[in-house]
């Protein structure tokens, strides 16, 4: 079949013109003499309006009962329409159904999450699923855009490493003829030798992590990119990165805006980020996260929490009395899938009502010298509305390549860049050791094997320079910019701890 279909997202063109679209039926109504059958061709969503009369009776009748997510054709004349999705919509003067669709699992109404994850090859036709699969199109073709157009050289790192990158536990092993091999955490190590053959390179690709973690941050497989820089230093590494996320983030309003508004992202909050961005030491979160500040920050969101709460049981209770009572089905459907929707929310509320307490006792009990927690990030990233570099962490708590900072050596030259409003850290970076014996001494310490980073270490011994890099996760950027409480929803289809669907 030629594609000579005009795509909707071009109708714009095609005002009182005649058209063919080709699609699936992503849902319609009938109202005797008139359909309205709503046709997604992957581009968007046009409006078909087909009067009795204008089409054969027999194709008429066929149309009525045509299944949700059939494939067909429609001809017709395109109109404006302010009041119609999408701004146009088709007089219809002919369909040719391809393939009738019976009983398509997912309907209108909500499903749980399992459900929609068990039919993710499904899922992905629908509206939210669509509009992060084009925000994310987007995140990528902006990361691939910043590099290229400053000077970076795309450096492809294996995927099966013989080395840890990252913390050995959450090594995934392979079975490589014999010996074992790891699926690669991190293209850095390998990306550092690339640096001192081009000076500015990156990589981008899938990374993996044996995560024990369920959390909404974590997943299995995800992709990273990671930009390494040959003489730089850490101010010109927070430069970079805030240059660089202020980018992704004006491409995706620039390309996305109908996207976000049907995901309902806080636009307003996203136009706002710019360079700088907020800029801590650890020192300084440790003595923010032990303060009273924090802690009566922390007692206004438990209240806020509780009126939530009400808010909903209330709400619930409304909506159940009137199920209750004589109303039609549609009704009922109806309600039936805003309460699915409204006792996830209780139930999400009731999680974070419970955490509340626990996170303000382990802000309180923080004490200098540990990683930050996941719920530590949250509390800081809540506190601010751009943003935020966090930076000098404590060595003890860092990965071995970091070096040291001169002038006070319990901590590292090393930041994390926290996500406002609470979804935490989007980058993790460092300056890297550059000096060979204190990169042996830091191995060693760790428990790691030298012989292993022989070639690692080569690096230091011929012409070794001040460099740096950092690794930005997709999903968790994509989560943050389109307002996604789990990460699942940001990959096409997620690989979890505790379970891996398609
Ligand atoms: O902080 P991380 O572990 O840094 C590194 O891997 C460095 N080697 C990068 C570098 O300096 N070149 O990971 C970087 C980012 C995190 O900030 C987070 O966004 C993402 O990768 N990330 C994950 N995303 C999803 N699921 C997981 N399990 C992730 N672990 C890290």
């Amino acid at each position: 079949m030629k594609n000579s279909f005009t795509r909707i997202c071009d109708l714009s063109n095609f005002v009182d013109k005649e058209v063919i679209l080709a699609g699936w039926l992503y849902k319609g109504r009938s109202s005797g003499k008139v359909q309205f059958l709503v046709l997604r061709d992957g581009t968007g969503l046009c409006q078909c309006v087909i009067e009795k009369g204008n089409v054969p009776d027999g194709l008429f009748e066929q149309l009525k009962h045509l299944g949700q997510e059939s494939s067909l054709t429609i001809t017709g004349t395109v109109r404006a329409d302010e009041r119609s999705v999408g701004g146009y919509e088709l007089a219809v003067t002919n369909a040719q159904i391809i393939s009738p669709a019976d009983g398509y699992p997912i309907t209108p109404k909500s499903h749980g999450i399992d459900f929609l994850l068990k039919h993710r090859h499904l899922h992905f036709r629908s509206q939210r699923q669509w509009c992060i699969g084009k925000i994310r199109h987007t995140v990528i073709d902006a990361i691939r855009r910043f590099f290229n157009d400053n000077g970076f050289i795309l450096i492809d790192t294996p995927i099966l490493t013989a080395t840890a990158g990252e913390e050995e536990q959450t090594l995934f092993e392979v079975d490589y003829f014999g010996s074992p091999l790891y699926l690669t955490q991190t293209g850095q190590l390998h990306l550092e030798s690339a640096a001192m053959s081009f000076g500015k390179v990156y990589c981008f690709g899938p990374t993996f992590r044996a995560e024990r973690s369920k959390t909404r941050r974590h997943l299995t497989e995800f992709w990273m990119v990671e930009p390494e820089v040959a003489f730089i230093d850490l101010d010109g590494l927070l430069e970079l990165a805030e240059n660089f996320v202020s980018f992704i983030v004006a491409q995706v309003l620039q390309n996305n805006k109908n996207e976000l508004v049907t995901l309902e992202a806080d636009i307003a909050s996203l136009k706002n980020i710019k360079p700088p961005f907020y800029r801590l030491t650890y020192t300084e979160v440790v003595n923010i996260l032990t303060s009273r500040k924090t802690r009566d920050f922390l007692a206004g969101q438990l209240k806020e929490l509780q009126d939530q709460k009400q808010q909903l049981e209330a709400r619930i209770g409304e909506l159940e009395t009137q199920q209750a009572g004589q109303i039609k089905q549609w009704q009922k459907d109806k309600i039936t899938a805003e309460l699915i929707e409204l006792r996830t929310a209780l139930a999400e509320t009731d999680t974070k009502i419970e955490n509340n307490p626990k996170h303000a006792e382990l802000a309180h009990r923080f004490r200098w010298g540990k990683d930050l927690g996941g719920s530590d990030e949250t509390i800081i990233s809540q506190m601010h509305d751009k943003p935020v570099f966090v930076t000098h962490y404590p060595k003890q708590a860092k990965a071995f390549y970091m070096k040291a900072d001169g002038d006070n050596e319990k901590v590292v030259l090393n930041f994390d860049l926290l996500a406002p409003a609470g979804f935490g850290e989007i980058i993790g970076g460092s300056m890297r050791e550059d000096d060979h014996d204190l990169l042996v001494a830091r191995i060693g310490e760790q428990g790691l094997a030298v012989e292993n980073y022989e070639w690692y270490l080569d690096l230091r011994k011929y012409g070794s320079v001040p460099h740096g890099g950092f690794g930005l996760g997709v999903e968790r950027t994509i989560a943050w910019l389109t307002a996604q409480k789990h990460i699942r929803q940001c990959i096409p289809f997620p690989r979890m701890m505790d379970k891996v669907y398609i």
